[in-house]
């Protein structure tokens, strides 16, 4: 069984060649209009690779706090650890501020910039702060939208941007093709809708109706498809992709596995244990063979608030 910290690693790769340059840039040059030192709250930082990334491709102004809050106490204890190791790689100097059992502050500074980053085991739409910009990075399509816009809105300083890429937009795709696929695409997208008590298989396109619905500006928005594939006969996958594939299957069967026993309950079931289990199966088997290729379509959204 991967853990969540493995899957958020090895996720990285695949997020750095998904993640819509478009969208990116709009949001870096939003950031530079606001006034020094910008402040940004990350909810569901994970393991911290967002800010490593934005730190590492020089998307951030010159001075920045930023408050990383995930409510998983043991991604962010993994992130005390990678983060700055991640900044020293991409030639930062860190200096550890605090370090106690509610959250490490350290600074990261290089050529003039200075990053401050607090990390924090919180519910992000608990907190309170005030903010130039909330990045909710694969969070919006596993969360309750009710309660997380309102909450985000008011974490934000007027004029304030979220920025939310690689949120979910309902495309789970596999090759080579088995005739399975299609119905096990149906059944994890409707375990998100259906089952799992918050989130959607298509809150990407939903925002883009839901945020103009309420008073926000839609800034950017954009494609951010995830790839993972075999780079080759000699390559095999990139990084620790091969995690992430695995980690995957074990998710969308874990959904299926789920849904199987909800459809029981309700005696309107299609899908056979016996047929989750060969697909499963042959899943692995590419996998294994360096075989297997994966799609997924999400949307990268850059929006101001209201007001
Ligand atoms: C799919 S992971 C994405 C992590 C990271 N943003 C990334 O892209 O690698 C979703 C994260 O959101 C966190 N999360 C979900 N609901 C949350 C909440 N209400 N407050 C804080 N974190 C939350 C989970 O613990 C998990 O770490």
């Amino acid at each position: 069984m991967t853990d969540q910290r493995t899957y958020l690693e090895a996720k990285r790769t695949v997020d750095d060649r998904a993640l819509n340059r478009r969208v990116l840039e709009r949001f870096a040059e939003g950031l530079d209009a606001r006034s020094s030192p910008v402040r940004i709250v990350e909810i569901g930082a994970g393991i911290g690779t967002m800010i490593a990334r934005l730190a590492a491709w020089d998307r951030l102004p010159t001075e920045v706090t930023y408050r990383a809050v995930d409510r998983d106490a043991e991604s962010v204890r993994y992130a005390r650890e990678r983060v700055p190791e991640w900044f020293e790689d991409a030639g930062y100097a860190v200096e550890r501020l605090e370090d106690d059992p509610g959250g490490t502050t350290l600074v990261a500074r290089s050529d003039g910039r200075r990053l401050e980053v607090t990390l924090e085991v919180a519910d992000g739409f608990e907190i309170e702060d005030r903010a130039d910009a909330v990045i909710a990075s694969a969070v919006l399509d596993i969360v309750d939208l009710e309660r997380a816009l309102p909450a985000i809105e008011g974490l934000l300083e007027p004029g304030g941007l979220l920025y939310a890429p690689i949120t979910f937009d309902g495309g789970t795709t596999f090759a080579p093709r088995d005739p399975l696929d299609d119905r096990i695409e149906r059944h994890y997208h409707h375990h998100m809708d259906a089952v799992r008590s918050a989130g959607g298989s298509r809150v990407g396109r939903e925002l883009l109706w839901r945020l103009p619905d309420a008073g926000w500006s839609v800034l950017e928005a954009g494609g951010s498809d995830w790839i993972a594939r075999p780079r080759g006969e000699k390559e095999g996958y990139s990084g620790d992709e091969r995690l992430f594939l695995e980690s995957l299957l074990e998710t969308i069967d874990g959904a299926l596995a789920d849904f199987e026993s909800a459809e029981r309950e309700s005696g309107v079931g299609d899908l056979e244990s016996a047929e989750r289990r060969r697909w499963l199966e042959r899943r692995r088997n590419d996998l294994e063979r360096e075989e297997l290729v994966f799609v997924a379509h999400n949307l990268d959204l850059l929006a101001r608030r209201p007001g």
